[in-house]
């Protein structure tokens, strides 16, 4: 009895111990799974991998790129169609190398120049998770279908050694900051659209983060620079952007930034976003030449900021009250003139004199960021798209005019806020560059504009040279003939000869 007594408790003993050890075993995989959530996030592998539909991982978007649209593929936990088959170093191989299990090349559309740089920590959590995530067991529709000669993938060798690990990061930087060049480098790629690109495609690192072009977007100067930059946001001012999309009603973040805010960024710690405005701080100040006032004015913006709580009815002030605090008014009179537009399409938002209701999310126009950069462009987007995101705190958005104002009457509004609400002396915005805007053209390098005719000229001189040397390899073998057969004839000639000789 005793005995029994004993074994059962034992027995019990080593259940509850064996209980805990695999619920521990549990808690560490559900703790790497999570982690591997966040990775996902931060790396925002999602912005490209959703299916057309909206079904994460399920692939199918189109990235454009000057040699056309190249598809992200299917990356769900499906073994046929996705990369449930991958093995942890599959995953490794892709992300540092940009190479497939299979060897095949991938194209840089898919950042693994960046992604290169992650820990094996880190990669780890983000296998785990994504083994987690529900299959889609369906082929995208679409496939990339790239020109010659950039339908060669051998060619990225090339592309890779020319390209990668090429940016050092600037030396000493403390803890914080190197967290968040990790971050912005690595995990955000934040410069796969803010870091300008050369002639080959890759990054050009002597215009680090200072601003490149994002079809009809321009990701802005994110370098230390006060008037072109983010030199003069606070730490905080950053942190709060990548939070909410919006900053102290001076920035809203639209187009390919909104989805950034609100696939990844908004999910990210307090800690992490800080860190990421740490080391911005640090990154060497870049001027693009054509930006004259600062982009963001923190003397403008505390003017704003002193009119709360009052400033949720804008349109209320008198010009009187408004002048009084230093702040610009303008008189609207004609309906159809760019003021007259602007009443009618964006004041009710707004406010008359663009302070907006930012308390309820309005924006307001003046100090506005996008309206004080010197490149139009993210206006236009604006106009044309609207802004379609928020951040952690929703609030309103606002509706795209496409459709509904033409280009000449988009481009006459857009001078009325760039000159009355934006700091712009002059603004002579015209239907024709709001339609090129639209159009999302951008300027495709040399190289890349030539590279099919380049190719061809290539094969056609391989060609010529073949040509050529089987032809002098042909003469030269009919002519060793030729002297053979001379060689035998005089041979046989002089021995002819030496027999007459002897015989004589
Ligand atoms: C900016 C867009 C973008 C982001 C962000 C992105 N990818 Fe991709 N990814 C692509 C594109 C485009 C391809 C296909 C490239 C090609 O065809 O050469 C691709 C290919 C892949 C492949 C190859 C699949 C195969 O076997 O063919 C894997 C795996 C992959 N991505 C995983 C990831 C993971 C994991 C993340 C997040 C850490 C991520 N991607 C983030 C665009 C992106
Ligand atoms: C997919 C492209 C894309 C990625 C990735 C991206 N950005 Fe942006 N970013 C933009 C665009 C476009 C804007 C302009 C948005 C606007 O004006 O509404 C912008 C705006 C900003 C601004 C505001 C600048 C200003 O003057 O208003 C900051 C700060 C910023 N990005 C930082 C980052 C950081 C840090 C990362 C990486 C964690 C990042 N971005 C990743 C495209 C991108
Ligand atoms: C229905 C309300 C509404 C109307 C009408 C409207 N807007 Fe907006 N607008 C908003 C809201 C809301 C935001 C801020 C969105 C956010 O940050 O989520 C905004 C943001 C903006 C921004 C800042 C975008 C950025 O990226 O920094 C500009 C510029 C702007 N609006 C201009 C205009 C102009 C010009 C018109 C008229 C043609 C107009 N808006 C009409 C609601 C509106």
């Amino acid at each position: 009895m005793r005995h029994h007594l004993l074994l059962a408790s034992g027995l019990l003993l080593a259940g509850g111990l064996a209980s805990v050890a695999t619920a521990s075993a549990a808690d560490k995989d559900s703790s790497l799974i999570e982690q591997g959530q966040y990775i996902a996030r931060a790396t925002d592998c999602m912005a490209c991998h959703v299916g057309p539909d909206g079904t994460e991982f399920a692939g199918g978007k189109p990235i454009s790129t000057p040699m056309g649209d190249i598809i992200a593929p299917n990356i769900s936990s499906s073994g046929e169609y996705g990369i449930g088959n991958y093995s942890l170093e599959d995953l490794t191989g892709v992300l540092r190398n940009g190479k497939t299990p299979s060897g095949t090349h991938l194209y840089p559309a898919m950042p693994y120049p960046s992604y290169r740089g992650m820990t094996d920590e880190d990669i780890k959590a983000l296998y785990a998770y994504l083994q987690t995530v529900p299959a889609v067991d369906r082929k995208p529709k679409a496939e990339t279908d790239l020109d010659f000669p950039f339908n060669i993938r051998l060619l990225m060798s090339f592309w890779n050694a020319q390209n990668l690990d090429r940016y050092e990061p600037p030396k000493g930087l403390d803890d914080q900051a190197a967290r968040g060049q990790y971050f912005v480098d690595h995990l955000g790629h934040c410069g796969t659209c803010h870091t300008p690109r050369n002639d080959l495609m890759g990054s050009d690192y002597d215009q680090y983060l200072g601003g490149g072009p994002l079809g009809p977007w321009q990701a802005p100067n994110i370098t230390s620079n006060e008037t072109s930059g983010i030199g003069l946001w606070s730490n905080e001012q950053l942190a709060e952007y990548f939070q909410n999309g919006q900053m102290s009603y001076a920035a809203q973040a639209a187009g390919p930034m909104g989805e950034a805010v609100h696939d990844s960024l908004q999910y990210m710690s307090k800690d992490d976003r800080l860190a990421i405005a740490a080391y911005l701080k640090t990154v060497p100040a870049l001027a693009n030449e054509d930006q004259q006032q600062p982009v963001f004015d923190p003397e403008i913006n505390q003017r704003l900021l002193n009119l709360e709580p009052r400033i949720t009815p804008a349109t209320n002030y008198s010009q009187d009250e408004l002048e009084e605090r230093g702040l610009k008014t303008s008189a609207i009179e004609d309906p159809d003139s760019p003021s007259g537009l602007y009443v009618q399409h964006c004041a009710s938002c707004h406010g008359q004199e663009g302070y907006g209701q930012p308390v309820s999310h309005y924006a307001s126009l003046v100090g506005n960021t996008t309206l004080r950069s010197a490149d139009p462009r993210n206006l236009v987007g604006v106009l044309l798209n609207g802004v379609a995101y928020h951040g952690a705190t929703p609030g309103a958005l606002m509706p795209g005019f496409e459709g509904k104002l033409d280009n000449g009457q988009i481009a006459s509004v857009a001078n009325y806020v760039r000159t009355e609400f934006g700091g712009h002396a002059d603004s002579a915005l015209d239907a024709d560059q709001v339609d090129h805007i639209a159009s999302g053209k951008q300027p495709v390098p040399t190289l890349i504009r030539y590279a099919p005719l380049l190719a061809w000229l290539g094969i056609a001189v391989l060609v010529l040279l073949i040509a050529g040397g089987v032809w002098w390899w042909w003469r030269r073998r009919n002519r060793n003939d030729r002297d053979a057969h001379h060689d035998n004839d005089t041979r046989s000639n002089d021995a002819n000869r030496n027999e007459a000789r002897t015989n004589g």
